[in-house]
């Protein structure tokens, strides 16, 4: 039966095809260097997709995807029907944080928020049992504070220079992130020993 995996490109694809390639699967041709979206390998029935990283997780879930690879951020974002994850890949670490202009104390009372991340940050104040109104943005987070759009913005930290060049200090984690291996739970049972195989070979790649 086919095998379909879903990538992203970027960071995590450069980290993740060394791991692919450990359990045998390489693109026949270079992903980075392409505009296709769709690529084989050198195995006939495991194929390449490239995908937008919020996608992932959705592709997996209907089963248009067998198997993804996403960043946990996506994953809490969206949410975790029809998808098992049973695999931690190691890769594209950071934190999810909230950020505030720095030396400024939080605002206590009621506060606006601005992220990318609307269901992690609704998730995360409420069991702070603080109030916040969220505002979606789509990138640049680190203006809002400075702007005086939102007191405090929910985004993912890894070296930190982009708060510190922006005038923002990080508050609360609220997760460790890292690229996780996830599963369309039907094609787990259908095409169990395949994807089965996948996942051992994977987890023995990121042993080493
Ligand atoms: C990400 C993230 C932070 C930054 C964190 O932004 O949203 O802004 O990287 O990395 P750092 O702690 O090492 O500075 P990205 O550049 O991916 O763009 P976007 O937010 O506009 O999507
Ligand atoms: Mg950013």
């Amino acid at each position: 039966m086919q095998i379909t995996i879903a990538l992203t490109k970027g960071r995590i694809l450069e980290e993740t095809l060394p791991l692919l390639a450990q359990a045998g699967i390489e693109p026949t041709e270079d992903i980075s260097r392409s505009r296709k979206l769709v690529f084989e390998t050198s195995l006939s029935d495991v194929r390449l997709l490239v995908l937008r990283g919020s996608d992932v997780p959705t592709y997996v879930q209907f089963g248009a995807a067998d198997l993804g690879v996403s960043g946990k951020d996506t994953l809490l974002e969206h949410g975790g029907d029809g998808l098992y994850e049973p695999l931690d890949l190691g890769i594209a670490r950071c934190r999810m944080m909230t950020a505030g202009i720095a030396g400024e104390p939080p605002r206590q009372g009621r506060i606006r928020v601005a992220t990318k991340y609307v269901n992690i940050a609704r998730r995360f104040y409420a069991e702070q049992g603080r109030q916040a109104d969220i505002i979606k943005l789509y990138g640049a987070m680190e203006l809002a504070p400075i702007m005086a759009l939102a007191d405090e913005i929910v985004d993912i930290v890894d070296t930190g220079n982009t708060l510190k060049a922006n005038g923002l200090e990080s508050r609360e984690t609220i997760a460790d992130i890292s690229s996780r291996l996830i599963v369309n739970k039907a094609a787990m049972k259908v095409k169990h020993v395949q994807l089965q195989g996948i996942i051992d070979s994977l987890r023995q790649a990121v042993a080493r």
